[in-house]
Parts: structure tokens; C-alpha cells; sequence
């Protein structure tokens, strides 16, 4: 009923017989009418109000789009509230970005973890907002309302932007709520979500990154895993609970409602289900673009991130200082960079192209035998258009990627400046040099370090001209020919020697007293420009081949969902995963990677002291907790047979966005935190794998562990509804033993 698959999937779901996998990420205003039986019989024991509702505390209530911007277009993560004051959970990783700026080299809390052991110890987390939904409604006749059929594309989405920022403002309520529309199954219906966004949220407490990062990106994006990906804040308000700017008279928001906690631990088949913010799936993709990012996007940018990865992590191996600077973009570029190679693996291997490409055959046997004309173009459009974005793609990422390292970006900033200089414009050249008069110089260099910055600027030029022949190549590669014959590294080391653009004490100097002749000689300067005249050449063709993908794209999403009601009237559709709130369900489920093997669906502490290797870089723990664990004293957070339950894994769909997301069984409690996808699923995002899905969760017995038994944090346990039923039979692998 729920699934959208191709042919072949659907094939293999009736070989293996019984499927324990959900697919979908459901809106919650439909769940009572599209979900809500089907989560009974799995398990389910709340009713659809004490799940969504608009006009009592639901438990949507407690699910929080984390972001960086007051303005929630879009989430990085998702957390939960878990107590009557505003504690709020979410992975490690998810805090990682706040946890890093906190800190310093007298205070790492990345290294060292953080515990507050009241609340005025809580330390205000930069650039984290939580936004809470408060409602959402379908406004899809209002948008496509002021749509008629005489527009072009352009008009057409410019009558849309204006009727979406109208009603969001008319729903803002004088800036009471923040309101944020956004388009659905390629633009085909429209919703609007309505938040009021906390801007004033506090680090809480925090594992070592050793626990909270544990087995780092050699185990990222796989299972078994045992990472503690959690980390705690909690959500300010002013004194009346609405969202205020940090201020020392903010008091913990009284929620509207808060998770309770089980520790009855999980099995094989228990109901589960996960809400959340997942940011992007492509699951209506056609076989074009599936083509296209395995042969041309991914490997790209796994090149440019795998070049910029080797230089940071030589130098953040070496010296603790880098290591802290560089921890959080490395973390960011090192996780896509893995899900890229994962995705072109197993798009390839779970065979993704083929499946859509057997649906794509069926559609337009559909199309024709129907004279549906309104779709007739839509592939070959799609076919066409794709193929246009691999001619072009590399001349735009390859040098947006590289344009702006290190001295080349602050020399990009001179480019008006000197074009004035250039035109004999005095007065634009004036007005230019004032305004770099007020540039930072100083923030520019902040959080960098010049060796790596230099190293990578030399590596990049490389990968660069690796992944172009000779006659592709931007002026900068002749200069670098004929003034270094051809030595990349000579070239950066003059750079770095001569350029106004290497310190901030040369662009200082310069600024004082600009000679703007020299600007246009400097090679920092024509290394910038040689990348961008490289992306403006090929930008019309760029923006013109996407724009015929996103128009195709609504058209052919249309025709499918046509076609499904007509072809397969019992099966409900989903949206695409686009930062909305979503409920997943699902269940308990081990499953096999390979043949002949088979992975258990939870994970233990003992993993831990198998993977343990002291003093390594991603492997190494605590040795409190490898006390801890060697003694096996897990106090109340063992499961029955006397084991801690570190991850498991469950059925559910999500992806980007949910990281953070609560896992909670029948009852509404919470069991865990999802925090990753695995390996074999990696094609997930554009094609639901049943036999192969899972999503990697944080139990919350361990979670309680590391804060009560490793951190001593009992003030945040005290602070917790945590709940304990019946002991539950041993699983059946242990009756066996
Ligand atoms: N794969 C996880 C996600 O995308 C992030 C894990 C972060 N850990 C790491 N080793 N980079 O949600």
C-alpha cells in the first residue's frame, strides 16, 4: 500500500516473502488517514490526536527542527524534548558544529566532553535554533492559484514566490510565528508550516568525542557501529514562553509536551517509529538523473572533497590546535564525501538505474496507450537536459570549488575594486576602496591555518588539472607553465612568498596604501579570476540544462502520480523529504549484507572493547569507559541477559535532517536517537531498499550510561521521565545458547 518501487524491487519483495520494512516519510497531518490503521496492527497503541494535533499537545510537539537561521526553510538536524524544562536531545554530531565553536584550546569539550551541572553552567550554543511546528496546512489551490496556462516557466515561478511570501507574511501574525511554504512532489501541491523558532539554546552536556564520534568515518555511514551520537541542550524562553534573544532572564521553555523514556530495551519485530526533519530524498528521480550523478556529480566532488580530506587530515593528525580548528568542516566533507562513494557503489550494485528505467517504460507505455500528450516530452526532455549537465558540469564545480582557496578567495574580493581601476572609474574605485577599508581582514584568516590553506591550494590546482586535458585549462596553468615550468608547488610557494593576498598583513598594507595596478599581476588574484571566467563561460548552459530538469521534473512527477492512481489505485504516495516534519514507521530488523552473512540488529558494549585501539585517531575511547565496560557495570541500563546495548537497528526511512530523531516504540516513548543509514542502503535516498534498509539508532540505554555512569551527570537524569515495564522474555538467539 505504502510502496513505491519499481518493477524489480517489487519482485523481490514477493521472493523473500515476509517484509518488515516501511517505506515513506508521511506528513503528519495525513497519518491518521493514510497510516494510521496499518501502525495499529504493527503496533501502535497512541491514538492519531495524541500524535498530531492543532488543537491540544500532541506528540509532534516534541519534535524540533534544529537549525542555524531563525528562518526555518531548513534543518540540519532533528532533536526532542525529554523533560518539562526544555532538555532536548540530539546526536553528537548534530552538536558538533556548536560543541567546536565553544570550545578552545584551553577548553576542547570536543576532546574532553562537557557537562553543566546547572543551569547557569550552560554555555549558549552559536548559531542553534530550534523550531517548534505549531501547525501545517495544505495551500496548494492558493499557490497554483495565481498560475495560468499562457506563463512561461519564469513567469509562472515568479507568480508563485510572490503568492508564497505573501501568505507567509499574512500567517506571520506580525512576526508572532514563522511561517515557511514550500513545494511538494516537484511543485505539483504546496503546504504551509507554521513555527515559532527558539533562538536561545544551551550546551547542556556532551560526550568525549572518542564516545560521541567513536569509530569516526571509517565506521561512518555502517553497522555494526558503536558511536554514542548523542549530545543534550535545552531551549530557552522569556519568561511568558515565547522565543527571545539569549538573555540572562531567559528561563527554561515549559514544552508542550516531552518524550518519556523506556529502558525495556528493543527486539526482533517490536513497532517502531521515528520523527523527524529529513532534508532531501529524489525518490521520483528519473533514470537520467540517477545516470548522471553516478558518472559525472558524485565522482566530482568525491574528488575535489577526497583532495581537500588527505590535506586536512595530514596536518590535524599532527597538531591539536588544527585538529580543533578544522574538526567541523572535515566532519561536514568527510560524511558527504563517504555517502557520495556509497552512493555511486550501491546505486550501481542495487542496480537503481535499471529499475527506473523498467518503471520509465511502463509509464510511457502508459503515456501513449492513454494519449496522455502532457507527459509525451517529459523523459526525453529529462534525457536530453542530463545530458547537457554532464557536458557541463565539471566547468562549473571543479573551479566554484577552487576559485576561493585560501589567498585566491580574499584576492576574489579586489575584483570590483580593480575592474574600477580598469574602466578609470574614480568614483566606483573609491566607493570600492571603502568598502574593503571595512572588511574584516582578520575573520577571513579566522579558524584557517596557513599551512593547511597553502598545501590545499596546491593540491587543488593539481586536481584540477588532472580532471581537464591541456586545452581545457584556464590561463593560470600557462603561467604556471611558463614562469614555473609547470611546478604547481613552485607556483604556490611564490604565491604564498609574493602575493598581497598570502597574510593579512600584506592585504592590510595594501589596503592603507593600494597600488591597483598590481592587482591584476598578482597571481593569487589571477588564479581567482582564471576560475571564475571558467564558470561564466559555461553558467548559461548550466542554468539553463537545470532549469529544464526542474520543469521536466514537475511534469513527469505529475504523469507519474497520474499514472500510479490509475495503474495501482491502492498505493499512497509520499513526498520527497524537503526539511518538513515526517513520521516514519517501521520495526526492530536485523538483515543480511551479503550473502551467507548476517548482522544481528543490536550492537554491545563488548564491540567496543573490540574495536578499541588506545591512542588511535578514530578508535580510541575513554579508558573510564573501557573500565567501566571491562567491569560490566552497567547498573540499570543492561538489558536482561546482563549486555549494554550500545546501536540498533530498525526499519524505518529516513535520511539527512532525521539525524537526531527520536526512536519511539508503540507507546510513544523514547527508545533511542537515529543517527545514520547504512552501507548496503546507501542508493536509499532515490530508491527505498526493503531487504537492505535500516537505520542505525543510538539506544537510549546507552545513552543514560554514559551520562549517569561515565559522566556522573545525575542532574540530568533526575530531570528525566524515564519509564521501565515488565522484564521482557531473553531474545530468542540467547534461549538458544
Ligand atoms: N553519517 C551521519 C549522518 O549523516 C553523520 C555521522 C558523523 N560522523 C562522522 N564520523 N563523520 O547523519
Amino acid at each position: 500500500m505504502k510502496k513505491v518501487l519499481g518493477i524489480i524491487a517489487l519482485a523481490l519483495m514477493v521472493s523473500v516473502g515476509r517484509v518488515y520494512a516501511d517505506e515513506g516519510m508521511w506528513l503528519p497531518m495525513f497519518v491518521e488517514r493514510l497510516n494510521y490503521v496499518d501502525m495499529q496492527k504493527m503496533g501502535l497503541q497512541l491514538t492519531p490526536e495524541e500524535l498530531y494535533s492543532i488543537n491540544h499537545s500532541s506528540l509532534k510537539d516534541a519534535i524540533v527542527g534544529l537549525g542555524s537561521d531563525p528562518m526555518p526553510r531548513g534543518f540540519f538536524c532533528t532533536g526532542e524534548i525529554v523533560s518539562e524544562h526544555g532538555l532536548l536531545f540530539t546526536n553528537h554530531h548534530c552538536g558538533y558544529s556548536a560543541v567546536q565553536k565553544l570550545s578552545s584550546d584551553q577548553y576542547d569539550y570536543l576532546r574532553d566532553g562537557f557537562w553543566a551541572k546547572n543551569y547557569g553552567e550552560e554555555l549558549p550554543a552559536p548559531d542553534m535554533t530550534a523550531s517548534f511546528l505549531i501547525r501545517m496546512e495544505d495551500v496548494t489551490k492558493d499557490i497554483l492559484g495565481v498560475v495560468t496556462d499562457d506563463m512561461d516557466y519564469q513567469d509562472r515561478q515568479a507568480a508563485i514566490r510572490k503568492k508564497i511570501k505573501e501568505m507567509e507574511t499574512a500567517a506571520s501574525e506580525g512576526g508572532k510565528y514563522n511561517p515557511v511554504i514550500k513545494g511538494f512532489f516537484e511543485g505539483n501541491e504546496y503546504y504551509m508550516f507554521v513555527y515559532q523558532v527558539y533562538t536561545d539554546v544551551r550546551l547542556v552536556g556532551v560526550a568525549n568525542e572518542s564516545i560521541g564520534k567513536f569509530g569516526g568515518d571509517t565506521d561512518n555511514w555502517m553497522w555494526p557501529r558503536h558511536t554514542g551520537d548523542f549530545s543534550i541542550f535545552r531551549v530557552y524562553a522569556d519568561k511568558d514562553g515565547n522565543p527571545a534573544a539569549y538573555s540572562k532572564d531567559n528561563v527554561p521553555l515549559t514544552p508542550k509536551h516531552h518524550l518519556p523514556i523506556s529502558l525495556d530495551g528493543v527486539q526482533k519485530d517490536d513497532f517502531t517509529m521515528i520523527w523527524g526533519f529529513p532534508g532531501s530524498t529524489e525518490r521520483y528521480m528519473s533514470s537520467y538523473g540517477i545516470d548522471y550523478n553516478v558518472d559525472t556529480f558524485y565522482p566530482m566532488i568525491v574528488d575535489i572533497f577526497g583532495k581537500e580530506l588527505e590535506v586536512m587530515e595530514e596536518y590535524m593528525k599532527a597538531d591539536e590546535h588544527i585538529r580543533l580548528m578544522y574538526s567541523d568542516n572535515h566532519a561536514g566533507l568527510a560524511n558527504t564525501w563517504k555517502n557520495f562513494i556509497g552512493q555511486c557503489t550501491m546505486l550501481r550494485k542495487n542496480k537503481v538505474s535499471e529499475t527506473k528505467v523498467a518503471l520509465e517504460h511502463d509509464f510511457t507505455k502508459w503515456v501513449n496507450q492513454n494519449g496522455k500528450t502532457e507527459y509525451k516530452n517529459a523523459l526525453p526532455n529529462l534525457r536530453k537536459a542530463y545530458g547537457d549537465l554532464g557536458e557541463v558540469a565539471k566547468f562549473v564545480y571543479y573551479p566554484n570549488f577552487i576559485a576561493n582557496i585560501g589567498a585566491a578567495g580574499i584576492a576574489g574580493q579586489f575584483g570590483s575594486y580593480y575592474q574600477a581601476y580598469l574602466d578609470k572609474d574614480k568614483d566606483a574605485m573609491e566607493m570600492n576602496l571603502m568598502m574593503l577599508q571595512q572588511m574584516n581582514v582578520d575573520e577571513f584568516f579566522a579558524e584557517t591555518d596557513p599551512q593547511v590553506e597553502k598545501k590545499t591550494f596546491a593540491e587543488m590546482l593539481k586536481t584540477y588539472k588532472n580532471a581537464f586535458s591541456a586545452d581545457e585549462l584556464p590561463e593560470i596553468y600557462s603561467i604556471i607553465d611558463k614562469k614555473f615550468k609547470g611546478d604547481i608547488d613552485a607556483f604556490t610557494d611564490d604565491v604564498y612568498a609574493n602575493s598581497i593576498f598570502a597574510t593579512p598583513e600584506s592585504i592590510k598594507a595594501f589596503i592603507e596604501k593600494p597600488n591597483p595596478k598590481k592587482i591584476g599581476k598578482d597571481y593569487a588574484y589571477i588564479m581567482n579570476t582564471s576560475m571564475m571566467d571558467v564558470i561564466m563561460n559555461h553558467m548559461g548552459d548550466y542554468r539553463a540544462a537545470m532549469q529544464t530538469v526542474s520543469e521536466n521534473d514537475h511534469v513527469f512527477v505529475k504523469g507519474l502520480r497520474e499514472y500510479y492512481a490509475a495503474t495501482q489505485p491502492e498505493k499512497s504516495l509520499y513526498p520527497d523529504a524537503n526539511s518538513t516534519m515526517r513520521m516514519s514507521y517501521g520495526s526492530v530488523q536485523d538483515y543480511m549484507p551479503a550473502d551467507a552473512v548476517h548482522y544481528d540488529y543490536v550492537c554491545t558494549a563488548n564491540g567496543i572493547l573490540e574495536k578499541y585501539v588506545p591512542g588511535d585517531y578514530e578508535f580510541d575511547a575513554p579508558k573510564q569507559l573501557i573500565s567501566l565496560i571491562e567491569k560490566r557495570d552497567f547498573g540499570v541500563y543492561a538489558d536482561d541477559s546482563g549486555e549494554l546495548v550500545v546501536c540498533f537497528l530498525s526499519t524505518n526511512d529516513i535520511t539527512g535532517g532525521n539525524s537526531g530523531s527520536p526512536i519511539m516504540n508503540g507507546k510513544g516513548e523514547l527508545l533511542g536517537l537515529a543517527f545514520d543509514g547504512n552501507w548496503e542502503a546507501m542508493s536509499g535516498d532515490v530508491n527505498f531498499e526493503p531487504r537492505l534498509q535500516r537505520t542505525i539508532n543510538v539506544d537510549i540505554r546507552y545513552v543514560l550510561f554514559i551520562i549517569d555512569k561515565y559522566a556522573g551527570a545525575t542532574n540530568i537524569i533526575d530531570e528525566l521521565d524515564i519509564r521501565k515495564g515488565e522484564p521482557k522474555p531473553l531474545r530468542v538467539e540467547e534461549e538458544k545458547i
